[in-house]
Formats: structure tokens, sequence, C-alpha cells
């Protein structure tokens, strides 16, 4: 246990640099969100098809300082109220992340406050508790992001069981590789989300992928279906096939999260990572979970997707419960989500 006094008062600097926003964000007391900056570099990136590590890493490095002032004017307070500084220590790329850690620690160093390293995936996680605090547990979490496609039990702060993954591909990443194929261009998750609404569910039966098999997922087979398609069909409609792809991918993110729900007897459902930003998994989600009598929590799109609020309440619990993180903590790239950065 930690000796270090956290309360309602206690302010958190948070940085995320993980991939390719750049974040900054002051929180009070875990979860009153005073600030919140996001400066994304979709634009840089968009060029490639892709995230491009070094040039993200450069471009955290012009972002990082100008987000920080803005996040510390907007939130109303001089520099010395913070009372630790947090920052994204994995998982993501390498560069990138070194970008916040270093800029954290020298803060901290220099204000001679705590510095906190923050696990990105613990972090998502907080992003739906910091917009529902009256969500109980144990809970289910969905986490889909770009690199993560992950059902977790949350027995409370730091207590977490994985009951199910991706095989395979990430859902965000089959969204974008599907949306690569389709040249609709990057990132794919938020143009199919568009598209889709114009098109037809039903026009193609793309398959279910380990439907009635346990709880991981698998997303690359699904992928290699729309792309045989669309060869065999090359004048089919893209927007029925990123309606029916996307029914595809909802139906069975739905099916077994809510499978997991009910086999631990979770109080509640709550959607976390970029892909929960999507229009039909939030409907079908809500619909199907309240169908099946769960609380179903859906952050808002802004905490779905990076942002560094979720780090600093993900933080203000750390501090609580293990104290600061040591000026030594370095970037882990490969970071798993139990795993505490030292
Ligand atoms: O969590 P996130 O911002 O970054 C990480 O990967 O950590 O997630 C980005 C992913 C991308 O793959 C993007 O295509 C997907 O989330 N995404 C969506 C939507 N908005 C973002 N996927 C489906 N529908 C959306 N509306
Ligand atoms: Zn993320």
């Amino acid at each position: 246990m930690s000796n270090f006094v956290v309360n309602e008062s206690t302010v958190i600097l948070a940085l995320e640099t993980s991939c390719d926003e750049t974040a900054a964000s002051v929180v009070m007391g875990g979860n009153d969100v005073l600030s919140s900056i996001v400066s994304s570099q979709i634009e840089i990136h968009a060029r490639f098809g892709g995230v491009v590590p070094e040039v993200a890493s450069r471009a955290h490095m012009e972002a990082l300082i100008p987000v920080m002032q803005s996040a510390i004017t907007e939130a109303g307070i001089l520099p010395s109220r913070i009372d630790a500084v947090a920052a994204t220590a994995g998982p993501g790329l390498i560069g990138a992340l070194l970008v916040g850690v270093s800029a954290a620690k020298s803060l901290a160093l220099v204000w001679d406050k705590p510095f906190i390293g923050v696990n990105h995936l613990e972090a998502h996680l907080y992003a739906g508790l910091l917009d529902d605090p009256t969500l109980q547990f144990p809970l289910v979490v969905l986490l889909v992001s770009g690199g993560h496609t992950m059902i977790i039990e949350m027995r409370g702060h730091g207590d977490y069981t994985v009951l199910g993954r991706t095989i395979d591909d990430a859902a965000g990443e089959a969204y974008d590789k599907v949306a690569r194929y389709l040249d609709l261009g990057y990132p794919g998750g938020p143009v199919i989300d568009r598209i889709a609404s114009q098109g037809n569910a039903e026009a193609i039966d793309f398959p279910r992928p380990m439907e009635h098999d346990g709880l991981n997922v698998s997303f690359s087979g699904l992928k290699t279906s729309v792309i045989n398609y669309v060869k065999k069909n090359p004048d089919v409609a893209n927007v029925d096939v990123a309606a029916s792809f996307q029914a595809a991918v909802v139906d069975v993110l739905c099916t077994k999260t809510i499978r997991a729900a009910q086999q631990i007897g979770a109080k509640g459902i709550v959607l976390g990572g970029g892909v929960s930003a999507n229009s039909l998994l939030r409907a079908q989600m809500s619909e199907r979970g309240a169908a099946a009598g769960f609380k179903v929590a859906l952050p808002s799109r802004a905490m779905c997707t990076d942002n560094a609020a979720m780090i600093a309440a993900a933080a203000w619990h750390r501090l609580g419960a293990d104290g600061p993180s040591s000026l030594s903590c370095g970037a882990y790239p490969n970071l798993k989500l139990d795993a505490v950065p030292r």
C-alpha cells in the first residue's frame, strides 16, 4: 500500500503520446476533468495509409508543449497547483511513448512532484468510469481499438481478468484493412461507420467467426471473406459491403460481451477504445445488453478514442494504491493489461 495521500482535491496533469494523438489533461480527484486537450495526427498519417512511427514521434515533439500549456490554461490553475504528473508508459510505439514519458518525468523532477507511469489499456477501462461514476463492480469491459480487442472482467480497481481476446486482428485493424481495400482512406472505422448507414446490412451474409465458440474472437477470416467477395463481385456497392461487414463485426462483439457478462454475473457492461465510437456497436450493445438485463455504459465518443483524461483517472487510482513510479520508469511497447509500469 502507498503512504502517498491521494484525495478528492489531488490534481494530476497527464500526458498521452502512445500512438497518433498528442493529449494532455488536468483532472482533480480522479474524475473531475478540468481540461482535456487532444491534438490528432490523423491528417499527417492519412497520406501514408496508416501511422508512421517516426513521423508520429516527431509530431508529438512539436505538439506536446503547446497541448500541455493549453490543458493547464483551460483548467484555470497555476502549475504550482499540480500535485502529480502522469504519462502513458505503454503499450504503444516506443518513440512516441518516450516523448510523453520523458516530458512527464522532467516536469516531476523540476517541480519535485510524484511521477506515475500509466498502462494505456488500464486507462481505457477508466474512460467508462469517468463518464459514469455510479457503475458498480464486477463489470465486463469490451475494449476495442486499433491495436486491441479484449473482453475484460473488472472486479475492482486494478483487479482484472482477460476473459477473451482476438486471436488475430484487432477490431479496429479489421475496419482499417477493409477500408484500405475498398479505397476509403484512413482511418477506416469512421468512414465505414458513416457509409454503412446508407447500405443494406443484409446484402451479403458474411461469416460471424467463432460466434458459438467461447469468448475469443477472430477478424482475419472475415476480412479475407470481404476481399474475396469484392474480387468475385466487382460491381457490388461499397455501402452494402461496409454495412454487411459492420453487421458481422458488431454481431460477434455483442454476442461475446453479453455471454461474458452472463458468465460472471456482471453488474454492467462498459465499452472502451476507438471502435466503441461506432454507431451500430453503441446501438446494438445498448439494445441487446438491456434486453439481457445489463446496465450498458457508453462513454462519450471523446472518451472512447485516445485522450489524457483517462490517463489521469487511472494515475489517480494507481497513485493511491501503489504510490508513484520511479524516475527510472521507461517506455514499454508491449505492456500487458495487468502490468504496472514502475
Ligand atoms: O483507441 P484508438 O483511438 O487508438 C488505439 O488503437 O489505441 O482506436 C483507433 C481505432 C482505429 O482502428 C479506427 O479505425 C477505429 O478505432 N475507429 C472506429 C470508429 N472510430 C474509430 N471503428 C469503427 N467505427 C468508428 N466510428
Ligand atoms: Zn487507445
